[in-house]
């Protein structure tokens, strides 16, 4: 695996990756890598010549008040691991390659899908998300990127920013990956003890709660968010950023169920922020058989 740090050597990597035929597979992380940022990489590897992974912890999509500082950081453990994913190249630039002196460009998706859920509660992160996705993808120049869907409005607003500015890479999303017992992988659980992350079990124990609701023909949402409130709340002692349903493709709001809906989630445990959502389909809900995987609420 190379490892590359300048902008130049990473621009001329691709420009001869590409001169020789290969396409390249691109997944963008800030590092601290766990099995969810491996799956990227698994299916970057299954379908492109050359994989390029980055780890830039970008600190204008951190609000002041957030964990830049002490964001989890372990370049080895990550070397190791893409390395063993058969990376081809690992892209770690410092802050004044991405942004030296007089740096002023940034790029932002207006609208709903930017302003509702995290859009609302963390002001100015998603403008940091596009404005370093946009700058990576000129400099990769990938064919296809890799999203999680674990970040659902992140995953929909790179798609959206990519449609509006023409970018050529494609753009795939693929599946929340999650610890045994439920708990969706994320750098963030290394800040949780394990009493804090036995409560954050509760976090997927709603989104269940909610989506065995919605298979049952439940379609009044204040009566699902109740519901799932009394887990987070009440079982959890978690403190609610916000429960939402909404439509699953634009974020649209809507007053009651129907098609494809996201239901998203954001607590704190205590101090710790953390963020989930399941996608359900409420087409044809009494040919689906719902089997709670949440040990806790099955
Ligand atoms: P990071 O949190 O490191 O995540 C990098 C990518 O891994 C994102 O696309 C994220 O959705 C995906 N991912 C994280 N946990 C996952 C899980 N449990 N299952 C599936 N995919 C998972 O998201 C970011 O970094 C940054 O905002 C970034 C896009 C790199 C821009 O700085």
């Amino acid at each position: 695996m190379e490892i590359i740090r300048t902008v130049e050597l990473m621009k001329q990597y691709s420009r001869q990756a590409k001169l020789d035929g290969n396409t390249i597979g691109f997944v963008a992380t800030m590092g601290y890598l766990h099995t969810g940022h491996m799956s990227l990489v698994k299916q970057a590897r299954s379908e492109c010549d050359k994989v390029v992974v980055s780890v830039f912890v970008n600190p204008v999509q951190f609000g002041p008040d957030e964990d830049l500082g002490k964001y989890p950081r372990d370049i080895k453990h990550d070397e190791v691991m893409l390395e063993e994913f058969g990376t081809d190249v690992l892209f770690v630039p410092d802050d004044d390659q991405m942004y030296p002196d007089g740096y002023s460009t940034y790029v932002q998706v207006e609208g709903i899908v930017a302003s509702v859920l995290c859009g609302a509660s963390r002001p100015g992160h998603f403008r940091g998300v596009t404005t370093v996705v946009a700058k990576l993808f000129n400099i990769v120049d990938p064919d296809i990127s890799y999203f999680g869907q674990k970040d659902a409005q992140q995953a929909i607003i790179i798609e959206k920013m990519v449609k509006d500015l023409n970018m050529a890479t494609k753009v795939r999303v693929m599946p929340v990956v999650r610890d045994e017992d439920g708990l969706a992988m994320s750098s963030r659980n290394k800040y949780l003890s394990s009493s804090q992350r036995h409560r954050a079990l509760n976090i997927f124990c709603s989104l269940e709660k909610a989506k065995s609701l919605i298979l049952k023909d439940v379609r009044n949402i204040d009566e699902i968010k109740k519901e799932m409130k009394m887990i987070l709340v009440g079982a959890g002692n978690l403190s609610i950023d916000y429960i939402e349903i909404l439509d699953a493709k634009d974020l649209g709001s809507i007053d009651k169920i129907k098609g494809d809906v996201l239901v998203a989630v954001a607590v704190h445990v205590d101090r710790v922020r953390l963020i989930d959502n399941l996608l359900v389909s409420c087409k044809n809900t009494r040919a689906q058989e719902h089997k709670s995987t949440c040990d806790m609420c099955s």
